[in-house]
């Protein structure tokens, strides 16, 4: 017997949305000179247009974040810090609503997650930090920190309000200013987050947001009045970064790619792994840095947990993300649709088996359905680069230590899953892999007092914890 699901739509009401948006600059919103329009990625429908930075708004933003942090802001207590940062998270709890629904419009990721996940995850990273601001001196970096000053803070699509409070929450904690651009597609939560900013009366300046696209990114990251660059995205543009303040005296923080192994040994308790293989890939389209992209199955049972597999996939509704009931909601964008199409293709020439359970995609706006590859190589492009989509790989091993090794063959390093009953083997095994974050028996778990960060191609330097702090003083390289 089958259950079909009545329609449960999120209303669109809490939130209004302006026809165009400007920068937000030393405490005000001033006009862009060029626009462009941002979509709703499940519909096509354009939602607004944003303005794309140029070199004279970058410098306007770096000028008011500069007179914020010299004339107000390093002048300030910690205490004092802090009592904005508590207030900036009790203004996004009480407009949790609004936010959910414009990141889900914005970024096409399910209601169920920008509400459950994204935006109640953003204020804890609020409230975590208001707590460290007044605290720097037992963090454990020294009795007398110091921050750099004005940071450039450049963020992804794919988590856009939770990877802002990542990068603000740290920064004003510790002392500096802020200039922040949104990804292209997703800037809405942020421009939203600039209204928090005025009303929980935040002194001009201390944080600025100047929307645009890469070649604005690299105005802030070339802008000699920043101190430090932090950076969530492709590890190509964190190549490009790491060379362009490579002969300055910026300091940066990369967070970047991932190709993560999801390790389940035979003595697992399969049910709640193929769950959690199922979180690992398929949450967020499995547009997360950290997924568990490649399943690294013990052969023995290898049959058994792939037809299990199936079997869940068969139940992932797929559709409409305003649908409380949807879990695996639109593509972020034309572009990512395109490359994850391009390498699922490659996977299928290079001799992978592809299969995908039946489901409808709508007919506007960009889909992809959840996918798993058998049969996969480690020389396989579908287990060699990231894919950013709801596709998993699946790699097969016979010996623990062959586990280890395909689960470390790879230029990434941010994350990595352990599926086992043994607690030997769990601390064995997450001994021996080089990642940063390593979950067992459960994956993507995220929390603002954990580090966060990779190893290799991943990255530089940690965020959230007292580690994450470390990135926002003077004096803690990036290693
Ligand atoms: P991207 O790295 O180009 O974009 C991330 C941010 O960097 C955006 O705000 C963008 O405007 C900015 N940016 C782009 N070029 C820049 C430059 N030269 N200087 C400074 N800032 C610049 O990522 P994109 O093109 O959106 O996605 C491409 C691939 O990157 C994805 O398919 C995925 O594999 C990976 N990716 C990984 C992320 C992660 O969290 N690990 C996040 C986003 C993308
Ligand atoms: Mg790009």
């Amino acid at each position: 017997m089958t259950f079909e699901y009545a329609p449960a739509p999120e209303s669109r009401s809490s939130v209004s949305i302006s026809p165009k948006y400007g920068h937000f600059i030393g405490g005000k919103f001033v006009a862009g000179t060029k626009h462009f329009p941002t979509i709703n990625p499940a519909t096509e429908e354009v939602l607004s247009k944003i303005a794309c930075g140029t070199k004279s708004d970058v410098d306007a933003a770096v000028k008011a974040a500069r007179k914020a942090y010299v004339g107000t802001w390093s002048k300030m207590s910690g205490k004092e810090r802090g009592k904005y940062l508590f207030r900036i998270a009790r203004i996004m709890q009480e407009r949790a609503r609004e936010f959910a629904v414009l990141e889900t419009l914005d970024n096409g990721k399910p209601i169920r997650e920008s509400r459950d996940v994204d935006v109640p995850l953003a204020a804890a990273h609020f409230f975590y930090h208001a707590g460290w601001a007044d605290k720097l001196e037992y963090a454990g970096l020294g009795t007398s920190t110091k921050p750099h000053g004005v940071a450039g803070q450049i963020i992804p699509w794919n988590f856009p309000l939770l990877m802002l409070a990542w990068k603000v929450a740290p920064a004003l904690a510790t002392g500096n200013t802020v200039v922040l651009k949104p990804a292209e597609t997703t800037s809405l939560t942020a421009l939203l987050f600039a209204q928090v900013c005025q009303e929980a009366e935040l002194p001009a300046g201390v944080v600025n947001i100047v929307t645009g696209d890469g070649s604005t990114g690299a105005l802030i990251v070339n802008h000699p009045g920043i101190d430090k660059i932090a950076f969530t995205g492709s590890t190509e543009v964190g190549k490009i970064i790491a060379r362009a303040v490579a002969s300055t005296k910026k300091s940066v923080t990369l967070e970047l790619g991932g190709k993560a192994a999801n390790i389940v040994f035979d003595d697992a308790p399969i049910d709640e792994a193929v769950e959690g293989i199922i979180n690992g890939i398929f949450f967020n389209q499995g547009h997360v840095c950290c997924a568990g992209s490649r399943l690294v199955l013990q052969e023995n049972i290898a049959d058994e947990f792939l037809e299990k597999l199936k079997i869940r996939m068969n139940k992932i509704r797929v559709g409409d993300p305003m649908d409380k009931n949807t879990d695996l909601g639109a593509i972020n964008s034309q572009e990512q649709l395109l490359k994850i199409r391009e390498l699922t293709i490659a996977g299928d020439k290079e001799g992978a088996q592809r299969w995908s359970p039946e489901c409808a995609l709508p007919s506007k706006g960009f889909w992809f359905p959840p996918t798993i590859f058998t049969g996969v190589t480690q020389g396989h492009r579908i287990a060699r680069e990231e894919i950013f989509g709801p596709v998993l790989s699946v790699l097969t091993f016979r010996t623990p230590q062959e586990a280890i090794d395909k689960a470390n063959n790879t230029p990434f390093g941010l994350s990595a899953g352990i599926w086992s009953e043994k607690g030997s083997r769990i601390f064995w095994a997450s001994q021996q892999l080089r990642a940063g974050v390593i979950w067992a028996n459960t994956f993507n778990k995220f929390d603002p007092t954990s580090p966060f960060g990779g190893y290799k191609e991943s990255g530089w330097g940690r965020e959230g914890g007292r580690h994450g702090l470390s990135a926002y003083l003077k004096g803690f390289s990036h290693e």
